[in-house]
């Protein structure tokens, strides 16, 4: 998969997370998966907490080779979406982006292919996750870091087409296991694809599927 060409300033970085390794090895699990994803002929694919929009164009360019897909991005972060949007562009895709807390103000109605989150996972004190400041929602996870993750989780199986593919970015810390678990007792099987340690954080990538 072709990385996208991200420029962004010092200001658009004072609010918006630069693409660091857990974007990276998100995005080499996805190339991994590519002819997976292509088998299920995906037709809308979501990322949530786009921040620069560095996965999901990476995604769109890939695919938007092969399908007429849609492509759409969600961040609490005003200026993260405006980011997505540009950098989409740059690169030559469309990315549909709209501001949003996680999903609240969408329709479950079992329709999306892909879902993708790299959320904030750092275990941090709660307080920090309410915190106004832009950058602190890159990143702040609360107790275990999965105080923003665990809002989500009970939307996805209500989210995802029949053969729908959600892929998540985690850390040792959140407990993967733990969540793998959760997500079986909604009938859906996660297994860790990717893993890689680097700088004292040990990131895993999630991928869940419903068991037929
Ligand atoms: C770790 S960054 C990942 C950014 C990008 N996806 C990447 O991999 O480089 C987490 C992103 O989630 C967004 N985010 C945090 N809380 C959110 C929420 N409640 N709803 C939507 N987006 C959220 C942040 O603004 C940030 O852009």
């Amino acid at each position: 998969m072709e990385t996208p060409i991200v420029n962004l300033t010092k200001k658009d970085l004072e609010t918006v997370y630069e693409p660091s390794e857990d974007s990276f090895l998100l995005i080499d699990a996805l190339e991994l998966d590519l002819e997976n994803l292509k088998s299920k002929k995906p037709g809308l694919c979501l990322e949530i907490g786009s921040g620069s929009g560095v996965v999901i164009t990476a995604l769109a360019k890939a695919l938007g080779h092969f399908f007429a897909s849609f492509f759409m991005a969600i961040d609490i972060n005003p200026n993260a979406c405006k980011i997505t949007k540009r950098i989409g562009r740059d690169n030559f895709v469309d990315i549909n982006v709209v501001q949003m807390d996680l999903v609240n103000l969408l329709n479950k109605t079992n329709i999306f292919d892909i879902v993708i989150f790299n959320p904030p996972y750092v275990v941090t004190e709660s307080l920090e996750v309410l915190d106004e400041r832009l950058i602190s929602k890159t990143w702040a996870g609360g107790h275990d870091g999965r105080e923003v993750m665990d809002r989500l989780f009970a939307h996805i199986p209500n989210m995802l087409s029949p053969n729908g593919i959600f892929y998540l970015v985690t850390i040792k810390e959140n407990n993967p296991t733990s969540i793998i678990n959760m997500f079986n007792h909604w009938n859906m099987k996660g297994e860790i694809i990717s893993e890689r340690k680097v700088r004292g954080e040990h990131l895993h990538i999630l991928r869940f599927t419903r068991i037929n």
